[in-house]
């Protein structure tokens, strides 16, 4: 069975990729000693250039652990890209040094972008707004540990469903199990983007949109908390009027399932109450650790590929595509050609947003 070769969204998984990447996870976590040298010799790239602790340095964790190295960095003023250098360019050179690379950019759609000049493995550690494949790496993996299955369940997903990039990436990845019904709680400004609404209705998914937080609660299996992600507003005052609308206390778990599970990505910014943190339910320390096994088995496959190279990218005679979403990666990386997911010609192929109206 051949795999992907990119993470750069969910879709480049399949539910084989994800059945074989979980066993692996499963065996390192029992056999840590069997993977010690699975990636010697083998480098991993680093490129933040956003903030990061669980996902910089659970894939550095991860690489060592394997026996690879790692180089990078963590705040691009130290880069050619201080200089005007291209995404293009830092990616072929990057590649040119290292067998596979990690990127996170505030920019939607960069790492669809550095995938169509890379001849390693393109990892996607979050895309601006957009996309967090990996995280959903981990907060399956959790659930499949805590759980046993993610069969049959009803997850709420609550708090800033518009710009919280994991969420997008964990909807996208639920139709490869059957029975998965969702409540998406927040406030009208931040409610799920239409592009992944779309999705979920192609993908015959169940979902209810509200803003009913406690009264959801009872009716759980997971509770997915995300951060309000102050960096994505466009104004501070509306920052500052939504932050805290759902906080997750004590009280509130008390009328929860006894074996409702509490996720989250984390940084959490007062959204789960600390007295929270001691309830047995409470599963996001673990998540972040199960990320780092996920990304292990996900590197021991990665790094170990042949280089090979990208699909021409469209001649230069291409004319190259300007999105209107300020945010995609078009606006600053002007020579990109367009590209449109399959089968929709409106909607751009690298932040996925409506081209027009
Ligand atoms: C998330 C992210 O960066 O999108 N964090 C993470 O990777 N674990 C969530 C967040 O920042 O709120």
């Amino acid at each position: 069975m051949i795999h992907a070769r990119n993470m750069v969204s969910i879709s480049d998984l399949t539910k084989e990729h994800w059945d074989s990447l979980y066993r692996c996870c499963c065996d390192i976590i029992t056999h840590p000693g069997e993977y010690v040298d699975s990636c010697r010799g083998k480098i991993l790239a680093t490129m933040f250039y956003e903030p990061s602790t669980r996902t910089s340095f659970s894939f550095q964790s991860a690489a060592q652990r394997l026996g690879g190295d790692t180089f990078g960095f963590s705040d691009p003023l130290g880069t050619s890209a201080s200089k005007g250098e291209t995404l293009a360019d830092t990616i072929r050179i990057v590649a040119a040094y290292a067998d596979a690379i990690v990127i996170r950019t505030p920019q939607e759609g960069a790492a669809t972008a550095a995938a169509m000049y890379s001849d390693i493995p393109i990892i996607n550690a979050g895309d601006g707004g957009h996309f967090h494949p990996t995280q959903t790496l981990a907060d399956l993996a959790t659930i499949m540990q805590k759980r046993g299955s993610i069969e049959n369940i009803c997850i709420g997903i609550c708090g800033d469903l518009k710009y919280g990039r994991t969420v997008h990436s964990l909807v996208e990845a639920l139709p490869m199990f059957p029975g998965v019904s969702f409540k998406l709680i927040s406030p009208p400004e931040l409610r799920m983007p239409q592009y992944v609404l779309d999705l979920m209705q192609a993908n015959g998914q169940e979902y209810e949109e509200s803003e009913q937080f406690a009264q959801s609660i009872p009716e759980l299996d997971i509770l997915y908390m995300t951060r309000i992600q102050r960096e994505r507003f466009h104004s501070s005052a509306e920052y500052r009027r939504l932050k805290g609308v759902f906080i997750l206390t004590k009280e509130l778990m008390a009328t929860a399932r006894p074996d409702m599970l509490v996720l989250h990505p984390l940084p959490r910014y007062g959204e789960i109450a600390t007295e929270v943190d001691s309830d047995p339910r409470a599963a996001y320390f673990e998540q972040a650790r199960y990320g780092m096994f996920i990304r292990m088995a996900l590197l021991h496959d990665f790094l170990n590929l042949p280089r090979l190279a990208p699909p021409p990218v469209a001649s230069s005679d291409t004319a190259p595509i300007k999105c209107r979403n300020p945010a995609c990666v078009t606006q600053s990386e002007t020579y990109l050609p367009q590209i449109t997911p399959a089968g929709d010609p409106g909607r751009c192929g690298y932040c996925d947003k409506e081209l027009v109206d």
